[in-house]
């Protein structure tokens, strides 16, 4: 049995230059295809909310939902480096109240990491996750728990004082511990600028090819959210008509008769005629 990810391993990939794969899985049975495929890191981002959950935006997701979801992932995903979203809400408190939770991540859900929004306002939380244990994912440039906050869903560090602002985010959660950085929705130039100023990794999603890994949403990449698609998502499938296909098809056969046929149904010699009898008693 191959062994599970580890930090060590996602720090030395940085190291080597070698670019890390994270994709979101919320359920066990994508978890485990993803799992198989060899992808480094899974992330069961509180875009499930959208995605999975029916929501309008990230916000409601709760601590409970998640880890729901979280433990879902892991018993699909022996392997992959699993990281919990912290919900917002779950960590806006402070230290201790981000620790409890994060403890929670860990024990009832069972992943090896969490992730969390936010800048310098959220470092002293990042370290008192660390030292607790916690190996914590920082993400920073357009962070969805505060679009409202930031215009909606628009690309960051655009002009030079948000793009300096950006980079110090990035050395500061570096230097409060995290592991790693998810850089969301900002000018390939910029993001190519923080990764080669961090010794962490930063993870793009939307911030072009020059990060040390790449980020996407499955239900996007699989063409499997019919709702809005950001311009920086590439399908590398689009699963959603052949998904509907699929379903019109055993609609159509099941209301015609011809599904199940005998290749799917369980025969037998028996005329159950005994059986029959007995039952009109
Ligand atoms: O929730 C999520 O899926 C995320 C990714 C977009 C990075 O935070």
């Amino acid at each position: 049995m191959k062994k599970r990810k580890t930090v060590k391993e996602i720090r030395e990939m940085k190291a080597a230059g070698s670019r890390l794969t994270m994709l979101t899985a919320y359920d066990a049975s994508m978890a485990r295809l993803f799992d198989s495929c060899g992808v480094d890191i899974l992330l069961v981002g509180d875009s499930l909310g959208m995605v999975m959950l029916g929501y309008d935006s990230t916000v409601p997701v709760t601590m409970d939902e998640m880890l729901h979801h979280c433990a879902a992932v892991r018993r699909g995903a022996p392997q992959a480096f699993v990281v919990g979203d912290m919900p917002f809400g779950s960590y806006q408190l402070g230290g201790e109240d981000a620790v409890r939770n994060g403890v929670r991540f860990i024990k009832e859900a069972g992943v090896d990491g969490v992730k969390l929004e936010g800048g310098v306002e959220v470092c002293e939380t990042v370290a008192a996750l660390v030292r607790a244990g916690i190996p914590v994912m920082g993400h920073i440039g357009l962070t969805p728990q505060t679009a409202g906050q930031m215009g909606g869903y628009k690309v960051q560090g655009r002009d030079d004082g948000s793009a300096s602002r950006l980079l110090q985010e990035a050395v500061a959660l570096e230097k409060a511990g995290a592991f790693s950085i998810v850089l969301e929705c900002i000018p390939a130039q910029l993001a190519q600028v923080i990764s080669e100023s961090i010794s962490i990794a930063a993870i793009g999603i939307g911030a072009g090819v020059d990060c040390d890994g790449q980020v996407l949403v499955n239900q996007d990449m699989l063409g499997m959210f019919t709702g809005f698609t950001p311009s920086f998502v590439k399908k590398y499938a689009n699963l959603a008509p052949i998904i509907e296909g699929a379903v019109k098809q055993y609609i159509t056969e099941v209301k015609e008769g011809t599904f199940p046929d005998a290749a799917h149904s369980f025969g037998t010699d028996r005329s159950y005629s005994g059986i029959k009898k007995k039952s009109n008693i």
